[in-house]
């Protein structure tokens, strides 16, 4: 079935998670829009329960990069974006994370939809209370994903998905 011609569907179907980036720098101003349209994400309540820290410098992306096995990302990322639950403005904890995550995908759409590359490290989360340490940061934040994020190196990733056949579990 051909795409409808709409930016929206256009960007959900081309967005690829990438992982190798180009050694250039990337622009803040770029990042804060990507971050701001994050922040149009719905939340229960309205209550907006994602905070971002940013880290552009190369000793604190080492140190976030040895508490993952994906550490070749993260060091060759040219900003790494660690994306929190504000457990101080939470009311209900699944819809919260559900909260965080909508914040996420419209953070990777924004990313895309400028030309930047990203991919969402949730393997770094075994480590939450470390990142805390290193970003020095108070205990009522948990780290929900580190996004990595640069100029892509390469646009050629392919993924797949299921058949919507095959998730439709009914329909009467
Ligand atoms: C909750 C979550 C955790 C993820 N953790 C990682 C990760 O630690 N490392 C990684 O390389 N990709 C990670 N990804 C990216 C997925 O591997 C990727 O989204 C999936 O393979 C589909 O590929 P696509 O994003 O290119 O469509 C994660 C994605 C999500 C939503």
């Amino acid at each position: 079935m051909p795409l409808p011609d709409s930016p929206i569907l256009q960007a959900i179907h081309a967005r690829r998670s990438i992982r190798h980036f180009l050694a250039a720098p990337v622009s803040r101003d770029l990042i804060l829009t990507a971050l701001e349209a994050a922040s149009w994400a719905p939340s229960g309540l309205n209550n907006q329960p994602w905070r971002f820290a940013l880290i552009w410098d190369k000793p604190t992306q080492e140190a976030l990069a040895g508490l993952t096995r994906y550490s070749h990302i993260l060091n060759s990322a040219a900003v790494l974006i660690a994306v929190f639950l504000d457990k101080e403005h939470s009311y209900d904890y699944t819809k919260d994370c559900q909260a965080v995550g909508a914040c996420l995908q419209n953070l990777l759409l924004a990313l895309h939809s400028l030309d930047l590359g990203a991919v969402w490290i949730g393997e770094i989360l075994k480590n939450k209370p470390r990142v805390l340490e290193i970003l020095e940061l108070p205990q009522h934040l948990e780290l929900m994903a580190i996004v990595a994020v640069g100029l892509p190196a390469s646009q050629s990733q392919k993924s797949h998905r299921l058949p919507l056949a095959e998730l439709i579990l009914l329909e009467k």
